[in-house]
């Protein structure tokens, strides 16, 4: 029976779900977090009695909350190293209390940095402090414009900028807590779910919208995006791989649909690249032996993560839904004979559309 070809639609909720699995990796948590919280709220959301737009909203929200994360973290890198530690520090910290996010910092320079490097890494990081607090406007900035670009209203786009405000300063809004309170064990029986990816899906609410031709095109060049923020050497990196081998591939003579399978497939090759700290990518000189395996791997790395997770063996509501629409993108970091990109000891390339 011959292979099925590419999918010429995909729901927007499972192209939502695998952004949040690509940014569970940017930040260093454990895979399918994004889709749990994802579940926790829209739950939540449920018990509080929100309108379905509102629930509809919450839903995506949760699943897209930290879109803006690869926007300038090349910036932080340069100040204080390993973004993808850094970000991994600080989960969990209240951004309102300045002594938790001392403390966070502090931490993460002890992990990232020899002992007699931290009082060096420690100057720099306080002498960058309006760096640090400027980082979030841009990072909600960004994630307000991705969303605009993958089909959401103003008001989803104004609520993404802001879910990292607070109610008040001081905590968090009593009619939210005293729902929490009336459900918790209920909604806390989220975190035992085998299988959040699945559950997620099932609890979209509203129309479940699907997504074809212009639309589905435009997500996917808007995550290809999203990955090259990753560092400025790389941005409109995916959108010249897409142009260039959607060209090849017509050249070749292959049908439209095959075309169009890979230039999707192009603008999505490197959504991999945020798993690796922006240090790498920027870094001035060669890579070390270990610095070049983690970049060289990445094509693999978001569908290994996923199949280490069982998620890509089910059928239906798994990341499968990406590499469906494409061909093979797994390979896309090799090049013919099998041989890799850089090689250990080369410095990186800054051309930005160079596959
Ligand atoms: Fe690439």
């Amino acid at each position: 029976m011959p292979a099925p070809g590419p999918r010429q639609e995909i729901r927007l909720a499972e192209l939502m779900a695998a952004m949040s699995l690509a940014t569970d990796i940017s930040m260093d948590q454990p895979m399918e977090e994004g889709v749990t919280i994802c579940l926790l709220a829209t739950r939540l959301a449920g018990v509080l009695g929100l309108s379905e737009l509102e629930r509809v909203h919450v839903y995506y929200g949760a699943l897209l909350r930290h879109i803006g994360c690869t926007a300038d973290m090349h910036v932080l890198a340069a100040v204080a190293g390993d973004d993808i530690s850094m970000r991994s520090a600080f989960v969990g910290v209240d951004l309102g209390r300045p002594v938790e996010m001392f403390a966070a910092m502090m931490r993460h320079i002890g992990r990232t940095y020899a002992p007699l490097e931290r009082p060096m890494a420690i100057v720099r990081v306080m002498a960058a402090t309006g760096k640090f607090r400027y980082s979030g406007e841009v990072q909600c900035e960004v994630a307000e414009m991705l969303a605009s670009r993958l089909g959401f209203d103003e008001s989803f786009q104004r609520g993404i900028s802001g879910v990292l405000e607070r109610w008040d300063g001081r905590g968090f809004d009593p009619a939210v807590v005293a729902g929490f309170l009336s459900k918790g064990t209920e909604l806390l029986s989220v975190l035992e779910v085998d299988s959040p990816w699945d559950r997620a899906l099932e609890a979209e609410p509203g129309e479940r919208p699907v997504l074809s031709g212009r639309r589905l095109d435009e997500a996917l060049r808007a995550m290809g995006d999203f990955a090259d923020l990753k560092s400025p050497y790389t941005v409109g990196h995916s959108g010249g791989v897409a142009d260039l081998a959607a060209r090849a591939a017509e050249r070749c003579g292959l049908p439209s649909d095959d075309v169009t399978a890979t230039r999707r497939a192009g603008w999505v090759h490197d959504i991999g690249r945020v798993a690796v700290s922006s240090a790498i990518w920027g870094k001035p000189g060669p890579l070390t032996r270990s610095e070049w395996e983690r970049s060289a791997c990445t094509p693999t790395m978001p569908t290994g993560s996923w199949r280490a997770r069982g998620c890509s063996s089910r059928s239906g509501g798994s990341p499968r839904c990406i590499t469906s629409v494409w061909t093979a993108p797994v390979t896309s970091g090799r090049r013919w004979r099998g041989s890799n990109r850089r090689r250990p000891g080369s410095s990186p390339s800054p051309t930005p559309t160079t596959p």
